[in-house]
């Protein structure tokens, strides 16, 4: 069954007071400033204009409105092997804040003033290209943009017919991948084990849920929210959800782990982790996905008592596995993911919840709310109708 948040949370109209639609509160606006083009083209008329977020300045812990800035530029000409995108879906991810800075990282920082960096749905508007046709629909990265220009590299062919567009940047992409990957090459959760996730109505989280119980684990989830939970419950079948923002959350987990922990999947960090590390079984195993709750942090070192001692004796005691990664580094999985989610999803054992907001001026309002729990599934922003 597919579960989809398809309702815009921003009226189509609402908070729009420019004549294209393209303001928003917080967001400051460069009305159209064509650049000049580079040499091998020039801008000609009835060239569709591009709406792009560019990260005006880098956030000093919590980012804000004013770090993105709106820019408005007439699109150049295509260069042979070139097509020009219209992007339809852009999808919001949490790596996002980290391409925000410029700390050193497993990824180059997005540069001041360039565009932010994203995975897209787009269509091919013109092609030079023989590799693709206009009308042709693709996964790209082309970022927060309206319209860009590709060689065809990276680009993927989707089909409508075979599943929803939206689905190549949620349970179907990057997010459902990793979910699969990390459990099937570190969480490795046997039947009747009971695993821990967090974030887990999130993109990520909600298949981690779901995939542990296709393998037989009992599945406990942490949400932010009774909304989040009845839903991991009710429409997921996790077997228990916990609102982390209870008062009693560290008991009402160690309730409901009675025979402890066998796999937690590391999304979050922060108080979570703290509640979720004495019930850590021996042999448990802990991949290493994220940890959201420390992206703001402007320090290295986290305040507070230093953790560092006990989480080692407790690897050493209890044989503990923890294993960070990134999912690119199971590159060589993804065929057999997406055969394996793709019949899942039609046995209606694997579900997903999007979470769509119009407009990419609204993107930086909606990111800034994914940092904070706002989002309710895989966050995405419609471009384009
Ligand atoms: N390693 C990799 O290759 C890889 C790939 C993709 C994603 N990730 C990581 O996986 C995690 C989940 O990503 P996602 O795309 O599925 O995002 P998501 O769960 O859709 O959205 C993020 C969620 O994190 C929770 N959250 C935010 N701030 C928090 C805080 N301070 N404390 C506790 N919870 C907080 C919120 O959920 P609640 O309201 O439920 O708290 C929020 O909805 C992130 O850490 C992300 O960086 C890693």
């Amino acid at each position: 069954m597919l579960v989809v948040n398809g309702r815009p949370r921003h009226e189509p109209g609402a908070r729009r007071d420019g004549p294209d639609g393209e303001r928003s509160v917080g967001l400051k606006q460069i009305p159209d400033t064509p650049r000049k083009s580079p040499k091998r083209s020039t801008p000609m008329a009835g060239q569709p204009v591009t709406t792009r977020i560019v990260l005006a300045s880098r956030p000093s812990g919590k980012p804000v409105a004013a770090n993105f800035r709106l820019e408005r530029e007439t699109v150049r000409d295509l260069a042979e092997g070139e097509v020009l995108l219209k992007t339809l879906y852009l999808s919001l991810d949490p790596y996002m804040r980290g391409r925000m800075d410029d700390a050193k990282s497993y990824a180059k920082p997005v540069e001041i003033g360039s565009v932010m960096e994203g995975g897209t749905v787009a269509q091919v508007a013109r092609s030079h290209n023989t590799a693709f046709k206009a009308g042709d629909i693709v996964l790209s990265h082309s970022g927060w943009q309206s319209y860009s220009i590709s060689d065809g590299t990276g680009l993927q062919k989707l089909d409508p017919e075979t599943a929803p567009i939206t689905t190549a940047l949620g349970i179907l992409g990057m997010p459902g991948f990793t979910a699969y990957a990390g459990l099937r090459n570190i969480g490795k959760p046997k039947a009747g084990e009971t695993l821990v996730v967090a974030a887990a109505s999130g993109a990520v989280g909600s298949a981690v849920g779901q995939i542990a119980k296709i393998y037989g684990a009992r599945v406990v989830g942490i949400a932010g929210g009774s909304k989040k939970c009845d839903h991991l419950r009710q429409e997921l079948g996790f077997d228990v959800a916990i609102d982390h923002h209870s008062s009693d959350f560290p008991a009402q987990l160690a309730a409901a782990c009675p025979n402890g922990i066998d796999v937690y999947f590391e999304n979050v960090g922060g108080h979570v982790w703290s509640a979720v590390f004495p019930l850590l079984n021996d042999f448990a195993r802990i991949p290493v996905c994220g940890l959201i709750a420390h992206y703001n942090e402007t320090s290295s070192v986290s305040s507070g008592r230093d953790q560092l001692p006990a989480v080692m004796r407790a690897i050493l005691r209890k044989s503990l596995t923890i294993r960070g990664f990134i999912q690119r580094e199971f590159a060589d999985q993804r065929p057999d993911f997406s055969h394996q989610a793709g019949a899942w999803i039609s046995e209606g054992r694997l579900k997903y919840k999007e979470d769509i907001v119009d407009g990419l001026e609204n993107a930086p309002e909606a990111f800034l709310g994914l940092l904070e729990g706002k989002n309710f599934g895989k966050l995405i922003v419609r471009v384009a109708p």
